[in-house]
């Protein structure tokens, strides 16, 4: 009965999708546990790529179950047309199943994310703006709208009124912005609740049952652990929890179900919207690193912020999700590099600290502590095999894998489904 998760080791884009791809022959179901679609999976299948959001990356696999479990905030219409994107593709979403606890982002978390951070100026937190933090906000104060709401006509109703009551004093007066129509939400979230019926279900309940029946379930996390709301840079997090003790909230597993917690690990690091980052390059050899690596936003098309691989967060990764396999990706960019820095340590104001600082503002003020490694200068997009990479590739993921505390399983050396280094099983 494994049931295995899948976590952002950095601040999300590790490219998490390759790695669900990668498992996908022998999962039964894929599981979304948080965030909504603010996410943003790619995933290359021979000459086509795939951007998802909302959906869980196993909606591509004909044989798996893709779940949207309670913890995530959907977008009834963003997910309806990730739905019609994929069928006209000829890629059929009829096995998602979607929890009925899970949240709904509905026309006003829209509006006041972006107009909240306006309001912010310079101390914005660079959010995607798709109203996922004014959902979680609605949901941990007690007056969300719920997936099983669209089922109840009279109750949606009752609720939007409630909420428009409310939240249109807060657009107008505080943000002198028009407020939003309470029969015209209601008449918008009824037509997606057609549509959105015959996928709603208690997924909690299937998974406990498909885990006593031995299937194996993948949970896969959006975003990743520094931008957890209680384990991240906060503020300048996102309002989930994508670290792997989220993964059992926002799935109804329980933790002594998982068998494995797999770290995304990217080779170098990158970060997008607001927020300390201490390897960040701000030259052109961070330009070089977002045009060699892609490193564009799939959600919002916004440049990541880019720089130099750092085990300090590694090996925070490692404690706070008790990482068991890193997958590594990305190995290829850094070909043709002559020599490699790695952060090991801070500097904060002329003292080493071999972890994440306990403060922000010490957080804000760390300087990296670098360590250099021998670069390599082939091609390696091609290796099938650990032993296919140069020497000098190989030692820079063993020092990698000493730094951050947990075995590398798996290397990604390029965006194609076969482009993976499989080191062991990930199950
Ligand atoms: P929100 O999740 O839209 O509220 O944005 C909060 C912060 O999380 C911002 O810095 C976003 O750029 C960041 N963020 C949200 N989703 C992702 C993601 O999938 N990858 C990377 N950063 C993300």
């Amino acid at each position: 009965m494994p049931a295995v998760v899948l976590v952002g080791a950095q601040w999300g884009d590790e490219g998490k999708g390759k790695a669900t791809d990668l498992l996908g022959g022998d999962v039964d179901y894929v599981v979304r546990y948080q965030g909504g679609n603010n996410a943003g999976h790619t995933v290359v299948i021979g000459d086509q790529k795939y951007a998802l959001h909302l959906l869980p990356t196993g909606v591509l696999s004909p044989d798996v179950v893709p779940v949207i479990g309670n913890g995530v905030v959907i977008d009834p219409g963003v997910l309806l047309s990730e739905i019609d994107g994929l069928a006209a593709r000829g890629i059929d979403c009829g096995r998602l199943l979607i929890s009925a606890n899970a949240h709904l982002i509905m026309p006003h978390h829209k509006a006041i994310d972006k107009v909240s951070e306006r309001f912010l100026g310079k101390a914005k937190i660079g959010t995607t703006g798709r109203g996922i933090g004014p959902a979680y906000g609605d949901k941990i104060y007690r007056v969300g709208v719920r997936v099983q709401d669209l089922l109840d006509p009279g109750i949606l109703s009752q609720k939007i009124e409630a909420a428009l009551t409310e939240k249109n004093q807060i657009l107008t007066k505080i943000y002198n912005r028009r407020g939003l129509e309470a029969t015209k939400v209601l008449d918008e979230y009824l037509g997606y609740a057609e549509r959105l019926r015959p996928h709603i279900a208690d997924t909690s309940l299937i998974l406990g049952k498909a885990l006593d029946e031995g299937k194996v379930v993948l949970l896969e996390g959006g975003q990743g652990t520094l931008l957890d709301i209680d384990h991240g840079t906060y503020p300048f997090v996102t309002s989930s929890s994508p670290t792997s003790g989220g993964a059992c909230a926002g799935s109804g597993i329980p933790p002594n179900r998982l068998t494995r917690v797999i770290g995304i690990l990217k080779a170098y690091t990158t970060r997008v919207g607001s927020g300390p980052f201490p390897t960040e390059l701000l030259d052109e050899q961070g330009e070089w690193l977002r045009q060699t690596g892609g490193e564009y936003g799939v959600t919002t098309g916004r440049n990541r912020r880019c720089g130099w691989f750092d085990a300090v967060i590694a090996r925070y990764a490692t404690r706070i999700n008790g990482v068991t396999d890193f997958f590594l990706t990305k190995l290829d960019v850094l070909s043709g590099l002559e020599r490699i820095p790695v952060c090991v340590a801070y500097d904060v104001n002329g003292v080493r600290h071999d972890e994440i600082p306990m403060t922000q503002t010490e957080f804000h003020h760390a300087t990296p502590i670098y360590e250099e490694l021998p670069g390599w200068q082939e091609d390696i997009t091609s290796a099938k095999t650990f032993d296919d990479l140069p020497p000098n590739a190989q030692s820079y993921v063993r020092a990698l894998e000493e730094m951050s505390g947990a075995p590398i399983s798996a290397i990604g050396v390029g965006p194609g489904r076969t482009q993976t280094l499989q080191i062991r099983s990930l199950l």
